[in-house]
Order: structure tokens, then C-alpha cells, then sequence
């Protein structure tokens, strides 16, 4: 284990000792429920989201500042259609300038919602946003150029969730707040008083912020839920800066149906799965005979013995409780999508990327006044920190590409903007059964990642797309680059 692997796993285990007696204390809340806006049945008028600070109680009696989309904390989930054009009015009520970009959506550059489309206080900034893809979970979130950690920490995110004609005919539970739930998880820091904290020095941006309390939709865990008996659907979101999360059951595999970009070709049942922040699952779980299950979540990768030596003790996120109503009667799904395997000799070009997270003196300073947020260090990627006004790559519209990430350095999730890939190899190795369908996420860690995308939207040199870690200390850090398609 290396030097920063070593202190990011000893410092979650410092921190999850103490969130295990809070846990201890308080028992299970009930599971919040985020607000759905369901557009589905049609769009009246514009869509309106608000962005203000606001106040709120994570399940602990503390008011924390946070801030909130059109609530006190996260955002409405959107339930959205494909084919559908999505009519914003996004204003920023911050007393800062924000953004907001929908990741995961493929579209133009223009309406990405990234660091070039800053939105100033008082601002409304207003995109028609075209849903052209297949039914997934994707989600929004801050992207504002130095402050995305700080902004999306408080609070600044939500999902939206598209469905298609096959995901609306699917015999998959989709009663929402009944047997379909969306689940945003992510780590918190509280302060004595039980007031959400974040600061930042030069060992959390190393290694990201990491909160030692584990949240569900804004309330601290474990939370419990009752449903009806039948299958239930959780389609999670790791919100968290920084953390990567590994999911498991109480009772069998995790069924998984889902990931980032849409429905797998076939149901994938698994131990555990490994989740990064950014990424996004959707799982099934039986309970039509069973009386109860729960979602465990652990801190860090992996389980077993390290988990226990450095504190990824497991906790049960969620559990689910069946109650007498009859629920959706239906079998575990085998077959779900049509999706052959990535084919790579459709790539026109390879390019490739390096992460880099320590740039030395000369870079942190440039790095500094290209607005990156770094605490006077800088991170890069190709020997180049984030910069506004410098295009790092041009893609030709309409080419599959292979790109080809690289560090040698702690576990990084990466992350493109403006479509989905497929994962090639991740770390040298075939992904894992459950993350061989549509992702805009990978994993890379002392080695290399390749993954396969097709780029069919345009992004013009005013307003690029971004490929980024998305641990959000790093990205505001500098570990970010641009790219044009046209
Ligand atoms: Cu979720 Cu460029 O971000
Ligand atoms: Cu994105
Ligand atoms: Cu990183």
C-alpha cells in the first residue's frame, strides 16, 4: 500500500468509529423521499429551479447551513421523458457564482451547465435542455470552476431520472416513494454542535474530503423504510466529494439492473459493488417472500479484512421492512437491454490522459491564478492544470474514440462530459460484470483505464466539454481538462 492510499484508509477509520456510536444512539430514521417533480405526463411552462442557502436538519435537532435546490438541501428529482425538451429557468439565490450541469445527459456544450456557463448571483440562466437518450439516472450538481467541492457539499444537487417507452413497459417497480425509491448517498463531517462542516487543507485535498457520517436524501443513516411485499427498486447516487462506497446486501447478492448510462444487457448479481462518487446504480430487491433486507454501505473500496482494519465497517444504509400489501408480483428480470459488447476497432483515435496529482511549485502558482482552488498546490493532468481559456483536446463529431487514463497514484474516479462510454479494461482488467454496460464514469488506480465513446453532440470552443476526476477536491484542484466537439 502506498503512502496516500495509506493515509486515506487509516483516516476513515479514525472517523468511522465515532459515526458508529452515533449510529448506536439515535437507531434507524425514516427514509426521506426526495420531492419528484414527474414531467413524464408533460411540460407546462418553464421549469424553475431555485438555488438559495438555506438551513437544515439532517435527523440530528442542528440546524446546519446548507443550500438547496427548491428545498433545504439537495434537489427535486426529475422525472423526465425522452424525446422530451427540458425548459429551465436555474437562478442562482447564492450570494456566489454557480453552475449547474447535468451529468450523465447527452447534449450540447452550450447547455452542459460546466464551469462556462456561470451563472451570477441574482442570474437565471435558462437552457432548453433536449432528452434525446435511453431511460437512465443522471443527475445534476454545481460545476463552478474552483468552488464545485464547497457548492456541491452544501447541497447543490439532485437526479433526473429519464424513462423510455421500454423503461415504462418494463415489469420493474416504478411507483415512486412506494417500491421505487432514489437514494443519495454521501458523507458528512458534523461539527460538536451537529452542524454540517467542510474545510479544506493540503492533506484533504490529497486525499478529497471525507465526512466520517454517512446520509441518505439529506438524513443521517441507517434509515428504514416499510413497502409493500413485492420487488423494490433502488436506483442510488453516490453524491459523496470524495468517497467511494461499497454497496452489499444483508441477505444475498446485490441484484444489479442499472448503471450510469442505462439498463445493463442482463441482470448482474454481485457480492458487493464498488460505487465512486459520480456513479450511479440502479438494483432490485426481492421481497416478495422475504419479510425484510437491507442496503449496507461501507466506507472505502473493498471489504474483508482491511475494511475491518481501517474502519469500512459495514452499516446498514437502508433496510426495508415488507408490510401485508400486495406489492409488484413480478420475477427478477434476466434480459434488459439490447447492448453488445463495445466493439474497439470502430475507434478512429486513442488518446491518452495522465493524472497528475502533485504539478510542483511553478504549475501550483499558475494553477492558482487560473482560478483552480488547490490550497497553493495544483493537480494536472497531462502536465497542465485546468485552464478556462485553453482547449486541450478536439474531437471530430460523430468519431468513436478510445481514451486511455492513467495514474500512478491513490484510486481516481474519471469522468466525460457529453455522452456515455463503454469500459474496456479498468485498471488493465475487464470491469466487473456490473460495469460493462453504459457508464460516464471509471476507475483508475496505479495503471490504466480504457473506455470507448462515441462524441454526437456538439460542443464549440466557448463552451467545451470537460473530462475530470470527480473527486471534487481534485477537480477544483486542477485535475480537469476541455475538449470541443464539431
Ligand atoms: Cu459530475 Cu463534470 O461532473
Ligand atoms: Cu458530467
Ligand atoms: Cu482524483
Amino acid at each position: 500500500m502506498n503512502r496516500r492510499r495509506f493515509l486515506k484508509a487509516s483516516g476513515a477509520g479514525v472517523a468511522m468509529a465515532g459515526a458508529g456510536m452515533g449510529w448506536a444512539q439515535t437507531g434507524a430514521r425514516p427514509l426521506p423521499v426526495l420531492a419528484m417533480t414527474d414531467l413524464t405526463g408533460g411540460i407546462e411552462g418553464r421549469i424553475a429551479l431555485g438555488l438559495a442557502p438555506a438551513t437544515h436538519d439532517f435527523g440530528n435537532g442542528a440546524a446546519s447551513a446548507t443550500y438547496g435546490i427548491n428545498s433545504s438541501y439537495l434537489g427535486p428529482v426529475l422525472r423526465v421523458k425522452q424525446g422530451q425538451t427540458l425548459p429551465f429557468d436555474v437562478s442562482n439565490g447564492l450570494a456566489d457564482p454557480t453552475t449547474l450541469h447535468w451529468h450523465g445527459l447527452h447534449i450540447p456544450g452550450p447547455v452542459d451547465g460546466g464551469p462556462h456557463q456561470e451563472i451570477a448571483p441574482g442570474q437565471t440562466w435558462s437552457p432548453d435542455v433536449p432528452i434525446q437518450q435511453r431511460a437512465s439516472m443522471n443527475w445534476f450538481h454545481s460545476h463552478t470552476h474552483g468552488r464545485t467541492a464547497q457548492q456541491t457539499y452544501k447541497g447543490l444537487a439532485g437526479v433526473m431520472l429519464i424513462e423510455d417507452d421500454a423503461s415504462l413497459s418494463a415489469d420493474l417497480p416504478r411507483s415512486y416513494g412506494v417500491d421505487d425509491f432514489t437514494l443519495v448517498l454521501q458523507d458528512k463531517l458534523f461539527d460538536g454542535a451537529g452542524r454540517m462542516r467542510y474545510e479544506v487543507s493540503g492533506e484533504v485535498f490529497e486525499d478529497g474530503f471525507q465526512g466520517d457520517t454517512l446520509v441518505v436524501n439529506g438524513a443521517i443513516a441507517p434509515l428504514a423504510q416499510t413497502v409493500p411485499r413485492g420487488l423494490v427498486r433502488l436506483r442510488i447516487l453516490n453524491a459523496c466529494n470524495a468517497r467511494f462506497l461499497t454497496l452489499s446486501m444483508a441477505e444475498g447478492p446485490v441484484q444489479v439492473i442499472a448503471s450510469d448510462g442505462g439498463f445493463l444487457a442482463a441482470r448482474v448479481e454481485a457480492d458487493s459493488i464498488l460505487m465512486s462518487p459520480g456513479e450511479r446504480y440502479e438494483i432490485l430487491v426481492d421481497l416478495r417472500r422475504a419479510a425484510s433486507n437491507s442496503l449496507n454501505v461501507s466506507f472505502g473500496e473493498g471489504g474483508g479484512f482491511l475494511a475491518g482494519l481501517f474502519g469500512g465497517a459495514e452499516t446498514a444504509a437502508l433496510t426495508l421492512n415488507s408490510n401485508a400489501e400486495p406489492g409488484l408480483d413480478a420475477a427478477l428480470p434476466d434480459a434488459l437491454a439490447n447492448l453488445a459488447p463495445p466493439e474497439p476497432s470502430a475507434a478512429r483515435v486513442t488518446r491518452s490522459f495522465a493524472l497528475e496529482m502533485d504539478t510542483g511549485a511553478d504549475l501550483a502558482a499558475l494553477a492558482a491564478n487560473w482560478g483552480n482552488f488547490c490550497g497553493g498546490g495544483a493537480m494536472a493532468i497531462n502536465g497542465q492544470p485546468m485552464k478556462m481559456d485553453r482547449i486541450d483536446e478536439a474531437v471530430r463529431r460523430g468519431d468513436t474514440e478510445i481514451w486511455r487514463i492513467s495514474v500512478d497514484d491513490m484510486l481516481h474516479p474519471f469522468h466525460i462530459h457529453g455522452g456515455s462510454f463503454r469500459i474496456l479494461s479498468q485498471n488493465g482488467a475487464p470491469p466487473p460484470a456490473y460495469a460493462q454496460g453504459w457508464k460516464d464514469m471509471v476507475h483508475v488506480e496505479d495503471g490504466w483505464s480504457e473506455v470507448m465513446m462515441r462524441f454526437d453532440h456538439e460542443a464549440p470552443a466557448d463552451a467545451p466539454y470537460m473530462y475530470h476526476c470527480h473527486i471534487l477536491e481534485h477537480e477544483d484542484c486542477g485535475m480537469m481538462g476541455q475538449f470541443t466537439v464539431t
